[in-house]
């Protein structure tokens, strides 16, 4: 009941574009009112944690709260964890299934053989943004629509990146291990803990994370920069107090701490790789929460070896879950998490409301709000292309 009413209020809260208007691309996506759809989530698994918060619709167990919903209009509704390999349980669903929602959390990668399988699937839903772990350019070819709830869980990952950039500065996760290791050694901390004031922070991607993150930024009294592939507006600038720098380059080698913003495209693959860290300060600060990806993994391995990097932090890797002989588990002065930045609480409820209202549009054959979709009509939106 409290989840039910919680996820109303989400649902309110967002914004539904019922524009009428049908696609009548390849595989007829938002031609097909009235029939019943095989829909297929794949999430991760809470087990013992699913039951201790009503709001927890993230996981399977709580499979975004809209099973009641989907069941009593005809619809089925099969959610899983298991999404790798070729006896996993949704490669048994991917002949027949209509639409596939996955979450980049424990992304079930949906490859371009995937695509040729799925003869019935008209409709890719991300339960959060970024949708790099579908083969778009397969997706596009195949005329199916990609779509993500942006906007959903922006606030949380931009407070968690403030978060991660102070963890780092600080030098705070050696007092930590310190404190349950039962020793006391301030030097050992100390001796590279700094303030954030004064220092210069860089986002490579402006948009709404990144202007977020900035905002926040803003009463530490930093020197803020930031690159994009577009400026930002005048006003937005102002109120950010960030300086746009063109050449990412320049950019990387004012910054204390380089802060990850931008999607993974064909163009943002590797970007951050042994030649870009060489151009950065010594013992500069790295935070990505965009995608792991966007590294070269072993140049971030050698950097924080050498020290170039003094602290690596962020909840993105590459593939995900991140096996257990991953090189970033065990590289020096890291401060990495599982993916959990986007799927706080608050954010499941929007993006949970936000799937809902898309399905509910895809039922009535009405189109998305404009920014959700990430494939179209055969083509990518602007910054995959
Ligand atoms: N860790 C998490 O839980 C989590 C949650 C949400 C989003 N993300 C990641 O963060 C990314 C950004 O999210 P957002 O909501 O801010 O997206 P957004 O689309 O609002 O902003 C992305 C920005 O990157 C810029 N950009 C794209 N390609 C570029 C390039 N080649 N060079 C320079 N700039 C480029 C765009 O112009 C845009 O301003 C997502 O795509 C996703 O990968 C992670």
């Amino acid at each position: 009941m409290a989840m039910r009413r919680a996820l109303t209020s989400a649902v309110k809260s967002v914004t539904v574009n019922s524009a009428l208007s049908s696609s009548s691309f390849t595989r007829n996506v938002h031609g097909s009112s009235g029939s019943s759809k095989k829909i297929v989530g794949v999430f991760y698994k809470a087990n013992e944690y699913a039951s201790m918060n009503p709001n927890f619709v993230g996981c399977v167990e709580g499979s975004l709260g809209i099973r009641d919903w989907l069941e009593s209009q005809g619809h089925e509704y099969i959610v899983t964890d298991d999404k790798d390999g070729p006896n996993s349980e949704l490669e048994n669903h991917i002949s027949d299934l209509n639409v596939l929602i996955t979450t980049p959390f424990h992304p079930a990668y949906v490859t371009a053989e995937r695509i040729k399988n799925a003869k019935n699937l008209e409709l890719l839903l991300t339960a959060g943004i970024g949708s790099d772990h579908i083969d778009l350019e397969a997706a596009a070819a195949a005329g199916l629509t990609v779509a993500e709830v942006t906007g959903s869980n922006v606030v949380s990952v931009a407070e968690d990146e403030l978060m991660r950039i102070l963890i780092l500065v600080r030098n705070f996760l050696p007092g930590y291990h310190q404190a349950i290791q039962g020793e006391w050694n301030v030097a050992g901390i100390a001796y590279r803990a700094c303030d954030l004031e004064g220092k210069t922070i860089g986002t490579v991607g402006a948009g709404r994370i990144g202007k977020l993150l900035l905002q926040r930024l803003k009463p530490f009294n930093c020197n803020l920069l930031y690159h994009d592939r577009i400026r930002m507006d005048p006003e937005m600038e102002s109120q950010t107090g960030a300086k746009y720098e063109e050449d990412l380059v320049k950019m990387l080698g004012k910054c204390d701490v380089v802060v990850m913003n931008t999607p993974l495209t064909e163009k943002t693959k590797g970007m951050i790789n042994k030649e870009m860290i060489s151009k950065m300060k010594k013992g500069v600060l790295i935070v990505n929460n965009a995608r792991g990806a966007l590294m070269d993994t072993q140049a971030i391995v050698d950097a924080c070896s050498s020290g170039h990097v003094a602290g690596y932090s962020g909840d993105v890797w590459y593939p995900q879950p991140a096996p257990k002989d991953h090189p970033w588990r065990y590289m020096p002065n890291h401060a990495m998490t599982p993916h959990i930045s986007g799927t706080t609480i608050d954010a499941q409820l929007r993006y949970a409301a936000g799937v809902k209202d898309m399905l509910d549009n895809y039922f009535k054959g009405e189109d998305f709000p404009p920014q959700n979709y990430i494939v179209k009509e055969g083509e990518l939106a602007s910054q995959y292309r």
